[in-house]
């Protein structure tokens, strides 16, 4: 496994820091963007990963970048696809990956949303295709969502799987291709219940944000939410779903609070109003505070390896 050629295609902000995990890590990845200047800026944006993480730059050299799709692919074992979130464009990158890419190679696409079925429909041979959904920054959060369509092989998962674990990725098995797989699915069904709850005047965003922080987010880190079921067993849980779930939010599209919000401009940090009001300065020690939680908990796992 660890002689596994490696392509990205797309170096933007997901496809440079996969491309760190991989030649960090010792294997040979080659980079490949149609944006020229994307390229031309991406050994600089990797480089300071390394920098960032305090890992041996010597895994610089283990680095192609390749203007030519087909010259990036020609000797892949794993293709990882990062390119914008548009059907129409993936489906292009993956016809050309069935054209130029050795036949066994392992397809990878790091969609968000589309499902994994239509990403792969114009390759030949299916079963070689899957979805591997890394989380924003891929080199600082260790979960991949590793998405099997039902075209996708058993083989194809176990080598994909072995392969992320191999670098030190976190790889889960997501056995159906559904939208959002998993995380995403939670962490929007969190977010309908937030919004709902300020939409309903019950209480405003920052006391939702406080009470997740500060309440069952503190320990989330450390304890799932089905462990924590178990841990103070079903029958309390089945007691409080009874009185519960049938209260809680169903609205069956966005919740009009969110449509009206972004349809006022309303859109968040960047304009300085979203849920919460933003200044400039507040909006930059939150992603001050997000960025060195991150380091912190990849260096720390680094030092633990
Ligand atoms: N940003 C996130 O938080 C996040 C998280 C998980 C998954 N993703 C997914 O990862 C993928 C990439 O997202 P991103 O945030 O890195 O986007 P990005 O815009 O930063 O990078 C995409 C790159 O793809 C390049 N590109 C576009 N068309 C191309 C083509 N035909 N051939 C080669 N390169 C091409 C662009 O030049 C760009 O550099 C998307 O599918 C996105 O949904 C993003």
């Amino acid at each position: 496994m660890s002689n596994s050629r490696i392509a990205v295609i797309g170096a933007g902000l997901m496809g440079h820091g996969i491309a760190y995990i991989f030649a960090s890590a010792g294997y040979k990845v080659a980079l490949h963007d149609a944006h020229a200047p994307t390229l031309e800026s991406a050994p600089r944006r990797i480089e300071s990963l390394f920098e960032l993480l305090g890992t041996d730059k010597a895994g610089l050299a283990n680095l192609e970048y390749h203007a030519d799709i087909a010259t990036a692919v020609a000797n892949a074992d794993f293709v990882f696809e990062a390119v914008a979130e548009k059907p129409e464009v993936k489906q292009a990158v993956f016809a050309k990956l069935d054209e130029c890419a050795p036949v066994n190679a392992i397809l990878a696409t790091n969609t968000s949303a589309i499902p994994i079925r239509e990403v792969g429909k114009v390759v030949k041979k299916q079963q070689r295709v899957i979805g591997t959904h890394y989380w924003n920054p891929p080199h600082l959060i260790p979960l991949v969502e590793v998405v099997q369509a039902e075209f996708t092989s058993q083989d194809t998962v176990d080598r994909t799987m072995a392969l992320l674990t191999g670098v030190g990725m976190s790889p889960v098995h997501v056995k159906k291709d559904i939208p959002g797989f998993i995380g995403n699915r939670l962490q929007h069904a969190l977010k309908r219940e937030c919004i709902a709850l300020v939409a309903n005047g019950v209480c405003d965003a920052e006391t939702v944000d406080k009470v997740v922080k500060e309440g069952f987010g503190a320990r989330l880190a450390v304890i799932g939410p089905l462990e924590q079921s178990d841990m103070v067993g079903l029958g309390l849980t089945l007691d409080i779903h009874k009185v519960l779930i049938a209260d809680l939010d169903r609205t069956p599209g966005p919740d009009p609070f969110l449509v009206e919000k972004v349809a006022k401009g309303e859109t968040g940090m960047a304009v300085g109003q979203g849920f919460r009001k933003w200044t400039p300065e507040q909006a930059a020690e939150v992603r001050t505070r997000l960025n060195k939680f991150l380091v912190d908990a990849a260096r720390n796992k680094a030092k633990r390896s």
